[in-house]
């Protein structure tokens, strides 16, 4: 088991129709691409139609399409001619929150979460203030974890369960294999609002929610298929792998690009996850400064020791799109930022460079990346192709092995991975390592 797969953020991934704005023709058109690449799934960010006060993650209907994008046949279409090539597609389910424009905010407002006047000292990750917004036409308060614009649903309610059952339902009907689950650690609350955001987040009721749609996905899909974006602590992680196939480890991501602060994550990763179990390693998202910034600061070879590492441990590695390029964070001009968050996350959504011209993006949405890392003649991406065709050589399990201080040793069945976490010449059990270099011996 294992895998790769690839994030496509859809707004900058490949525009078809020259709107400035990437759509699902367009990730059609370059599945050559991703399958010389070598990746199992695509993770593609969220497709529905949305106002974009979150850029997607404010759903206003889960079983369409925005018109941005393309249409539900397009989607249908993609997942088809991905299949025709192995690749899986899996969705962005945001199940948290919805956009206050979807319908069920006007018609159903007891799918959210309500009091009379402001219950506790919950906050909001976007604002930082309270994360209860007083309602005129109810006179109550309603929760938003995020964005006023993205209220909580209540996941108490039944019937909210029973819609995401039918939401789930109608993808998998429709070819798709899999889901990234959007704050997998925060769909539930604490029932009677308590103080403290250990309340408001990593409730132990949520696991019961993936243990029914773990149940739903069995009748459709043979394999792994449910993904959380489980934003915890290493020690809480284990945890959401009762009933969620990945759970997305951040302290990794969040690490320095240090053996001493990498490995042990790595270490009590392997050895806290229970028998059959998968860890899936990252390091750039759509919410995160670039791995080709902020672990490698622009350096070629210190990129390809990130890239190296990310795609000889065990288990499943995401490749956010452009860490095959080593693709850097974009440079968005204050007046540009359309990000809501701060600090803004437009410089790691930049649109994608096919071509060193860039003449691919006419009026992006956003500016478009440097191209001087680009998918037509980058240096990076043989070595990515490369890792990735290689994986399938390396054994199971992950054992490390003794080395000198800055390298990095370790089995994978009976290869052995040697990594160079330095910038100078090391040896390695008689081997020269070149500064940040990989080898597999
Ligand atoms: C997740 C998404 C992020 C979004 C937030 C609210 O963290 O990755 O982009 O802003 O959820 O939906
Ligand atoms: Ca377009």
């Amino acid at each position: 088991m294992g895998g790769v797969l690839y994030q496509v953020y859809i707004r900058s991934f490949a525009d078809s129709n020259g709107d400035g704005i990437g759509d699902l023709p367009g990730i059609a058109a370059h599945l050559d691409y991703l399958t010389e690449l070598g990746v199992d799934t695509l993770w593609l960010s969220p497709v529905h139609p949305s106002p974009n006060v979150d850029w997607g993650y404010d759903v206003a209907d889960y079983r369409a399409v925005h018109p941005d994008y393309g249409m539900l046949d397009d989607l249908d279409t993609l997942i088809a001619a991905a299949g025709a090539r192995s690749i899986d597609v899996w969705l962005d389910l945001v199940p948290n929150h919805t956009s206050d424009r979807h319908p069920w905010f006007g018609d159903r407002p007891e799918y959210y979460v309500w009091s009379e006047g402001i219950p506790n000292d919950w906050t909001s990750i976007f604002t930082g203030k309270t994360a209860w917004q007083y309602d005129q036409t109810r006179r109550q308060y309603y929760l938003h974890q995020f964005a006023p614009e993205q209220p909580d649903l209540d996941w108490w309610n039944a019937s909210v369960r029973n819609e995401f059952d039918d939401i789930l339902r109608f993808w998998f009907n429709r070819g798709v294999q899999g889901f990234r689950i959007d704050v997998a650690h925060g769909l539930i609350k604490d029932r009677r609002l308590r103080d403290g955001v250990r309340y408001m987040r990593e409730r132990p009721e949520v696991h019961e929610i993936y243990r029914r749609w773990q149940e739903i996905a069995g009748e459709y899909i043979p394999k792994p298929t449910l993904m959380g974006e489980t934003y915890v602590t290493l020690d809480k992680l284990f945890a959401y792998y009762a009933h969620l196939d990945l759970a997305q480890n951040f302290p990794f991501l969040r690490a320095e690009f240090d053996v001493d602060e990498l490995r042990p994550i790595v270490e009590t990763t392997m050895s806290r996850l229970s028998k059959g179990r998968e860890p899936v390693w990252f390091g750039s998202n759509h919410d995160h400064s670039r791995m080709a910034t902020r672990w490698a600061g622009g350096d070629e070879r210190k990129h390809k020791a990130a890239l190296f590492l990310l795609l000889t441990l065990p288990g499943y590695a995401i490749l956010y799109q452009g860490d095959e390029l080593g693709l850097e964070d974009g440079h968005v001009p204050a007046d540009r930022i359309l990000d809501l968050a701060d600090p803004p996350r437009d410089p790691e959504r930049t649109p994608f460079p096919w071509t060193r011209s860039g003449e691919e993006w006419r009026n992006p949405w956003l500016p478009a990346a440097d191209t001087s890392r680009n998918a037509a003649d980058s240096t990076i991406l043989p070595y990515t192709r490369e890792l990735i065709a290689q994986r399938k050589e390396l054994g199971g399990g992950y054992r490390t092995l003794d080395s000198a201080p800055g390298i990095w040793a370790y089995a994978r069945g009976d290869k052995t991975c040697v990594l160079n976490m330095t910038g100078t010449t090391a040896r390695h059990d008689g081997h020269v390592l070149e500064p940040w270099q990989g080898v597999v011996l």
